[in-house]
């Protein structure tokens, strides 16, 4: 055994005596109060994911990465997906809590989260806001959401530069994210600084939405009203881009800078191919692995470092994101976020992946 798991089962051996205490004092939902560290539930993490269609993070890695690192760490887990249902979020919220949590892990679908976690609270549970915040957490892990944006909005003024094109007159489209994800008003607040101090004004802005299809037909309006001229658009991550791409490819309309996020494989496939400036890659390992370590320290009682504070006081804990180009596509492969066999397959509109892997080195 490597003595980092063993020090966090350690920990968790810790968590599970200072639980039971808790649980003899009144907490609900656990099923013993023996104090022979029979108590199934406080060695189980619940985890709540939002949906599959705003992102393939969730089921691709964060499914994964979440399971490996609770379980090196000595829980059970219990992790669904809500598939985008409000009502579905509640009712797994509900289930897990009658089988018992140790921990409860929620990314926020559209406002469902905060009651699963009032409830969980009702019975001692820790709750972590996992990458979305939300309002009754004992503790927010992400990433640093403003940087993401940050790093988006430098996409969009460095890639109207290189066109030679003058931010200030140029075009732009905003495409954000869901405007009840609390991430979203984050990442557009780091894209808008970067792009407002560069002159740039959007000359558009459909609803925020985290969605392909309809970011498609949000842009294709939005196109249309503009008279089909657009030089730039800040999309606030890969899901949106890819919808966007898709009306520009059929109006043929190349050399107009998009950001994104997630490092999605089909974004990286764009910005090899030259349809997509950029994405922000959130390594989901280390976000996984902060929330791990954050749930073992509540457990024990201890407050973790936080990085910054949500407005509402919750503690934030803030993973560094990285801006990815075509240069940096190898990092992303190299870090086993992206398989190189998938990336360099096939062509985007007749460029072949496997001569754009390898103009920039990915293999
Ligand atoms: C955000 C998340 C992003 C992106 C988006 C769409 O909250 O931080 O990584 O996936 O949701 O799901």
């Amino acid at each position: 055994m490597k003595k980092t798991s063993f020090m966090a089962v350690a920990a968790l051996a810790g968590a599970v005596a200072l639980s039971l205490a808790g649980c003899a004092s009144g907490g609900g939902g656990t099923p013993t109060e023996s104090g022979d560290g029979g108590d199934a539930a406080v060695g189980r993490a619940c985890v709540i994911l939002p949906d599959s269609a705003s992102s393939n993070r969730w089921e691709d890695f964060d499914r994964k990465y979440l399971q490996e690192g609770l379980e090196a760490a000595g829980f059970e887990t219990d992790i669904q997906n809500a598939q985008g249902d409000v009502q579905k979020f509640a009712t797994i919220g509900d289930q897990m809590l009658t089988k018992g949590c140790g921990v409860m892990l929620l990314v926020d679908y559209q406002g469902a989260a905060p009651g699963v976690a009032e409830k969980a609270k009702a019975e001692g549970i820790p709750v972590i806001a996992y990458d979305r915040p939300f309002t009754g957490a004992d503790y927010y892990v992400s990433f640093d959401n403003v940087k993401v944006g940050e790093l988006e909005g430098q996409m969009v003024v460095d890639g109207l530069e290189a066109l030679g094109k003058d931010p200030a007159t140029a075009v732009v489209v905003y495409m954000g994210g869901d405007p009840t994800d609390g991430n979203a008003a984050m990442f557009k607040e780091g894209a808008v600084s970067v792009m407002e101090a560069a002159g740039i004004t959007p000359a558009a802005e459909p609803p925020g939405v985290w969605d392909q299809a309809k970011s498609a037909t949000n842009f294709e309006q939005a196109l249309t009203s503009l008279g089909g001229q657009v030089d730039a658009v800040w999309s606030a991550n890969d899901a949106n881009a890819a919808g966007v791409i898709s009306i520009l490819m059929k109006n043929n309309l190349r050399d107009v800078p998009i950001s994104g996020q997630d490092a999605q494989l089909g974004a990286l496939q764009y910005i090899l191919t030259g349809w997509q400036t950029g994405t922000v890659w959130k390594p989901v390992k280390l976000e996984a692995d902060a929330a791990v370590a954050t749930a073992i320290a509540l457990l024990n009682g201890e407050t973790p470092a936080a990085d910054q504070e949500l407005e509402d006081g919750t503690p934030y804990i803030a993973v560094t994101p990285n801006s990815v180009g075509p240069e940096q596509v190898k990092d992303v492969v190299a870090a086993g976020d992206a398989d190189a066999a998938e990336l360099c397959t096939g062509d985007v509109d007749g460029v072949s992946l496997a001569d754009a892997c390898a103009e920039y080195g990915v293999q």
